[in-house]
């Protein structure tokens, strides 16, 4: 049998996710190569001396993400992810220059304050604010002020203060599964910012397409179509992006929501991360991930990224949007490092870097624990909503439909066949109720055969008010449907 060595720390705990992670560092160390049979649960679980139990959730956690295949009557083994036939069937062999796509219109208003009067606050988006902590961010703060010898006053390291880099690295590659050291990560004003710098600078080194998935957030089109650089929609479906529509266009640059599609809640499949990968590798391409709320998942351990797989072929994009408040505004790539000496290099000639006394405070305020407190905290917050959000959907709007998996802070809700995403949305105003619809994240090629949406942000409501709010908007979706 393989001998895997897997060293474990059994005082450290979380077992499975150990076990896990001595597999994903044999196979980047090509230690643990593609096609090795690995030894069955059971076996492993007798010569680690752990349950069975232990074993089966770590091969479920690296099978869905892409490291492992198993396939009845042949076990489980290796994924074979640079294998040549990875490539999509029927893929030119050198593709063909795609048309993009027309880009959607009529995006839906991103400030609160150009909405009518609102009783109830589904626009996506906004983690609970109410939640904030402030108390302990304060505390943060202080410690990290008095800490802070005055040279650091001076104009920052523009790609961030190594303090915050350094724990990002420890907290991206426990929580997350991600393969980094401070000298790969830049801190941003966000994921926003973060792609705007990096589209920036990939269009001056050549790249003049970036493919984008089909729906996508409204709210990042116009910031890459700022850039100048073309954008090709790609369709996402039940397993996410399609890989081999990707691989028709002449994109080198992807950007994709692989943990939580967003809109649709869809986690990328297994099959497609590898042949995602493989495109990146065969493409000399880069994926840009947006992993925008991958600590929320409610229903398993979140899927490991993308990133960890092939360090030097993705971008991991992350911020504390989604974990604490977007008006925080602080964020961070971890870039394949001749990439990230470009864009330590493109901050220096364009902004100077991010405010220094938020980067420390954060960094303070993961390094004392509170951060994965906040967010094991707001995990059972958002479980709670969500299911009593989708649960009063299934009761009070007949017909509609609950997409994605149990995760995030948004849920996307196709509408009874044939209703006016419009007019529902217009009489749920009418109400008190602000949705977003879903037509605007589609491109208008897609968008006429896309059934009606609402892309619904619950994590500001609580349980009674969300009940409530699915009873407006079963009355508005009955009435829309009558015109
Ligand atoms: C898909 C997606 N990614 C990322 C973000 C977060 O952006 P930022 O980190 O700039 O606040 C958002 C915010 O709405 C989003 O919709």
């Amino acid at each position: 049998m393989t001998d895997l060595h897997l060293p474990l720390d059994r005082s450290a705990g979380r077992l499975a996710a150990q076990i896990a992670a001595g597999f994903r560092a044999g196979v980047r160390s090509g230690r643990l190569t593609a096609g090795t049979r690995l030894p069955s649960s059971r076996d492993l679980a007798r010569d680690l001396a752990v349950s069975r139990g232990v074993v089966v959730a770590a091969y479920e956690q690296l099978t869905a993400e892409g490291f492992l295949i198993a396939r009845r009557g042949d076990g489980t083994r290796i994924a074979p992810l640079a294998r040549p036939d990875d490539s999509p069937a029927g893929a030119p062999a050198r593709p063909a220059p795609a048309r993009p796509a027309p880009l959607p219109s009529g995006a839906a208003p991103v400030v609160p304050g150009a909405r009518t009067p609102v009783d109830y606050d589904l626009w996506p988006g906004s983690p609970d604010l109410a939640a904030f902590p402030r108390d302990r961010w304060l505390a943060a703060e202080r410690t990290a002020l008095r800490a802070l010898p005055n040279e650091a006053l001076a104009y920052p390291d523009p790609a961030g203060a190594f303090v915050l880099r350094a724990e990002l690295a420890g907290y991206l590659g426990r929580v997350r599964a991600a393969h980094t050291d401070p000298d790969r990560i830049v801190i941003t004003n966000g994921v926003a910012h973060a792609l705007s710098a990096l589209t920036r600078l990939l269009r001056a080194n050549g790249h003049g397409v970036l493919a984008v998935e089909d729906p996508t957030s409204v709210r990042q089109l116009p910031m890459l179509q700022a850039t100048g650089i073309r954008l090709v929609r790609i369709p996402v479906d039940g397993e996410g992006i399609d890989v081999a529509a990707l691989a028709r266009t002449d994109a080198r640059v992807v950007l994709v929501t692989p943990a939580h599609q967003y809109p649709t809640g869809v986690v990328l499949s297994p099959g497609r991360r590898a042949r995602l990968i493989a495109w990146a590798r065969e493409r000399d391409g880069l994926i840009l991930e947006d992993d925008y709320d991958a600590e929320f998942r409610y229903d398993r351990e979140p899927v490991g990224c993308l990133q960890g797989v092939d360090p030097d072929r993705v971008v991991l994009l992350g911020s504390v949007s989604k974990a604490l408040a977007p008006a925080i505004r602080l964020g961070w790539a971890a870039v394949p490092p001749p990439l990230a000496a470009r864009l330590r290099t493109h901050r220096l000639h364009t902004d100077l870097g991010t405010p220094v006394l938020p980067q420390h405070t954060l960094a303070e305020y993961l390094r004392g624990g509170g951060y994965d407190r906040h967010l094991r905290a707001m995990r059972r917050r958002y479980r709670t909503r969500r299911d009593a959000l989708a649960e009063a959907i299934r009761r009070h709007v007949p017909g509609a439909r609950v997409h994605g998996v149990s995760a995030g802070i948004h849920l996307y809700v196709e509408l009874p066949p044939g209703c006016d995403e419009d007019r529902v949305i217009a009489r749920a105003a009418r109400a008190g109720l602000s949705v977003a619809g879903a037509r605007p994240m589609w491109s208008s090629g897609r968008a006429p055969h896309a059934r009606p949406a609402l892309v619904l942000g619950y994590a500001g409501l609580g349980e009674g008010r969300l009940v409530k709010a699915a009873e407006l908007l079963g009355q508005a979706v009955a009435t829309g449907a009558q015109g």
